[in-house]
């Protein structure tokens, strides 16, 4: 569900014709709707409303403080990753909002920072991370609160890059030896171990993966407090998918079927991480046509978006649907469930179209956002939308290239206005400019 609707073959973002947009603030450009966000946040909350769960947006997902301020607005905490990430959650949160954090490689400083601003838990992922969090904390004279992790060695559920609970990734604690792990700091002056802590892998299509973790926590919850350990949160990640290609996410209920379950058995508060069901398909990127091309066998757009704004297709072959943002007469809009729900090629026969690979100005052969993908005909000046561009599309935009980061823009209803401005060439180079000899 999104709020991105053709109008008379125009785009529009809530009540707002996007082509507004692209004149106001130009492209590349990340276009959210205030309405699809916090309808997807209603849907978690409403969904395990039954838990009471302390819902933590992931901030990876998307961190522009604006953003984040909307989410504190509606009653979500955070979970962030870094002390960059936490310092957002401070800056845009309200006082006291709810603060998770996760993360392999947690610094002394990144410790300490996050105690001295009331972290409210941390998912510890490793022994030495364990002790580490304990020292600081007696260090501070105050009791770290500690979710473990567990890796709990489920079967492959998503992109090999992005599953992070299957056997051998760097994630969690090993299913095997976290009762050990637990059991040495039972007591421990500096600890107090609250709760298990799980995120599967994202996107995760599928409530059954959840089912199959919830089991294992269910145990180890149990095994912690017959330690004597006073567990209290079961804290089962993020991973929620969306729909890319075709309508293919599961709703949140589908997931709050198999979770409430344990939540039930263990009586513990649930925490919940979701970021990419929340913002995912609350943004398109918005990019104007600069050439077409033709060139060994192959039809190229070459759009002022590339690689360096959004790289999930680079990275993971991810799919964004593209379309343009004035189809022409003849050609469908919107091809996002085309027919079968089932067709892996839901853009597979679509009139007046014809394969082509949809790349940026970056000098990589592997800057593109979309290969071999039926399109129509466009010229130069099109507006074309990339769309389910709201989760990790701004965050892992970088400059390479030197290419200024793109401007972010919300609407509300028939309102817009910028949350993000362009960078400029003062702005790429303000870091190097007082070491210029
Ligand atoms: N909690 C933890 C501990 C995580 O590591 C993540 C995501 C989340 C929550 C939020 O997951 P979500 O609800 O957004 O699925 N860059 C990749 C995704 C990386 C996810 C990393 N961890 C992509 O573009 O698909």
């Amino acid at each position: 569900m999104d709020h991105f609707e053709y109008r008379d073959r125009t785009l529009f973002c809530e009540d707002v014709p996007v082509p507004e947009l692209a004149e106001k603030y130009g492209t590349p450009l990340y276009v959210y709707s205030q309405a699809t966000l916090l309808h997807h946040l209603k849907e978690v909350q409403t969904a395990f409303a039954e838990a009471k769960p302390v819902i933590c947006y992931s901030v990876k997902a998307n961190g522009n403080l604006s953003l984040c301020r909307l989410m504190g607005q509606h009653g979500s905490g955070f979970d962030v990753t870094s002390q960059g990430e936490f310092q957002r959650a401070l800056k845009a949160g309200p006082a006291g909002a709810k603060i998770v954090f996760a993360g392999v490689g947690k610094t002394d400083a990144e410790i300490e920072f996050a105690l001295k601003n009331g972290v409210f838990l941390f998912d510890v992922e490793s022994e030495q991370e364990l002790l580490a969090i304990g020292a600081v904390a007696q260090k501070l004279g105050v009791k770290a609160n500690v979710a473990l992790r567990v890796n709990p060695d489920l079967p492959p559920k998503t992109h090999v890059k992005t599953d992070t609970s299957v056997k051998g990734v760097k994630f969690g604690l090993d299913i095997e030896t976290i009762i050990d792990v637990a059991k040495s700091v039972v007591g421990h002056p500096g600890l107090a171990v609250v709760g298990l802590h799980m995120h599967l892998g994202s996107p995760i299509l599928k409530a059954e993966p959840y089912r199959q973790g919830c089991e294992k926590g269910v145990a180890l919850i149990r095994a912690f407090r017959a330690q004597g350990h006073n567990i209290q949160y079961l804290n089962m990640g993020g991973g929620f998918g969306i729909n890319y290609r075709k309508d293919e996410a599961k709703p949140a209920s589908a997931f709050a079927e198999v979770i409430l379950p344990a939540v039930r058995e263990t009586g513990c508060q649930l925490i919940l991480e979701p970021g990419r069901f929340i913002v995912g398909n609350a943004a398109i990127l918005l990019s104007r046509v600069v050439f077409t091309k033709s060139t060994g066998g192959k039809h190229y757009v070459i759009q002022d978006a590339a690689m360096n704004d959004l790289i999930r297709p680079t990275l993971y072959g991810s799919l964004h649907r593209i379309w343009p943002v004035h189809p022409a007469a003849g050609v469908p809009v919107r091809p996002d469930v085309n027919g079968d729900p089932d067709d892996p090629n839901p853009f597979r026969a679509m009139p007046n179209c014809f394969n082509q690979d949809v790349v940026g100005p970056v000098c990589e052969s592997g800057d593109y956002l979309a290969k071999d993908r039926p399109l129509p005909a466009l010229t130069r000046g099109d507006l074309l939308a990339v769309f389910s561009a709201g989760a990790y599309g701004m965050t892992m935009a970088s400059n390479y290239n030197s290419r200024v980061r793109a401007a972010e823009v919300l609407v509300t209803g028939r309102t817009h206005r910028l949350i993000r401005r362009r960078e400029t060439f003062a702005d790429l180079v303000a870091c190097e400019e007082d070491c210029l000899t």
